[in-house]
């Protein structure tokens, strides 16, 4: 009896890890009431002999049994010891890597490219190095014409010799490189960075992006230009915006217009941003003058289409309620951090 009772204690005992299950193990062998105390006083019913022999087993099982009561407990404040010092709060927020992020008008780019591609057209690019003639000349731009003075220039000298190169001064450039290659109907936006040697002010500097559009096919009209520039604003500034075209002048562009956009920052009401018109010129447009068709390869008057140019910097001080676009060159991590 005493050695299943052994066996059962040790099975007990070691299922045993905290203080609470210990406790009432003592307590079921070694109290008042407890196991060995039963056997105890089934003694008196025995013979001198048997009591002896019983009396001496049963001291044994206790000390045996508070040896491994001892060795338990220790065994549970080393745990409770060291899990004080490893405790973890999985449940408190944790410490926030410092994380980089896109310049604002990366993200404004990504999303606006993103938009016409879901309208139809291809991403194109070309060299932000050009030469005279596509910058200007292909353009209808003549040599040592004042139209010229439209676009003050950064002049590169060539390092082969000959003719001077340009840091392009828009990206109109690339309509002609492209046309020169693909046959219409195309339709296709340049994102890209262009060069001014222009006096900054707040919505001036002498780098900024452009974001040129061409759709060219056999009967294209300023009013296919005018759905797609209200579609395009709609969904970058998730809200109608009011479009105006103003007559203007470029030399590839016949007729030409200056775009405007209803300003988004006080629904036209006026305000700082748009100089209290309640309009902001966003972009040059028109309709692509013959000569640049000529000029990249195709033959007069069998084409017609438009193309824009957007300020697209204009855009994201729009976007973001930046009053300086000279802040977006800085990189001033006080003022990028906000976005
Ligand atoms: C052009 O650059 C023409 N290539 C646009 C064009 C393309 C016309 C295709 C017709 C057909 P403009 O110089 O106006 O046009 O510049 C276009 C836009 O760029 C302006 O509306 C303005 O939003 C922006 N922009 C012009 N100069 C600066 C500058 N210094 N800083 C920031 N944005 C500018």
């Amino acid at each position: 009896m005493i050695e299943e009772l052994k066996k059962k204690f040790k099975e007990d005992i070691a299922k045993v890890s905290d203080k609470k299950t210990l406790d009432d193990l003592r307590l079921r062998y070694l109290g008042r009431n407890g196991e060995l105390n039963k056997i105890l006083r089934g003694l008196k019913e025995m013979s001198e002999e048997e009591r002896v022999q019983v009396g001496r087993y049963v001291n044994e099982f206790k000390n045996e049994i508070n040896e491994l009561m001892n060795t338990a407990e220790e065994k549970i404040k080393q745990a409770v010891k060291t899990f004080s010092k490893e405790w973890l709060d999985i449940t408190a927020p944790g410490a926030k890597f410092p994380r980089g992020h896109l310049h604002p008008r990366t993200q404004l780019m990504r999303r606006a490219v993103y938009i016409f591609e879901s309208l139809g057209f291809s991403v194109v690019e070309g060299p932000e190095i050009e030469t005279d003639w596509y910058n200007f000349e292909a353009l209808n731009f003549p040599k040592n014409h004042p139209v010229r003075e439209m676009q003050d220039t950064f002049y590169i000298k060539n390092p082969a010799g000959g003719e001077d190169l340009v840091a392009r001064t828009h990206t109109s450039p690339v309509q002609v490189r492209f046309m020169e290659k693909n046959n219409p109907p195309l339709r296709i936006i340049v994102p890209g960075r262009v060069y001014r040697r222009e006096a900054t002010d707040a919505s001036h500097d002498y780098q900024f992006y452009q974001i040129e559009g061409l759709m060219v096919d056999k009967s294209i009209s300023a009013a296919n230009f005018k759905a797609i520039m209200e579609e395009f604003f709609k969904r970058l500034y998730k809200q109608k915006v009011a479009i105006r075209l103003r007559p203007s002048y470029f030399p590839f562009t016949e007729p030409s217009f200056e775009v405007d956009m209803g300003c988004v920052f006080c629904n036209q009401k006026g305000c700082k941003v748009c100089g209290q018109s309640g309009w902001l010129e966003i972009a040059g447009a028109g309709m692509v003058n013959q000569a640049v068709f000529e000029n990249a390869g195709y033959v007069r008057n069998e084409w017609q289409g438009f193309a824009f140019g957007i300020g697209f910097e204009r855009m994201v001080m729009m976007k973001y309620r930046i009053n300086d676009i000279r802040l977006l060159n800085t990189g001033d991590m006080r003022f990028l951090k906000q976005f």
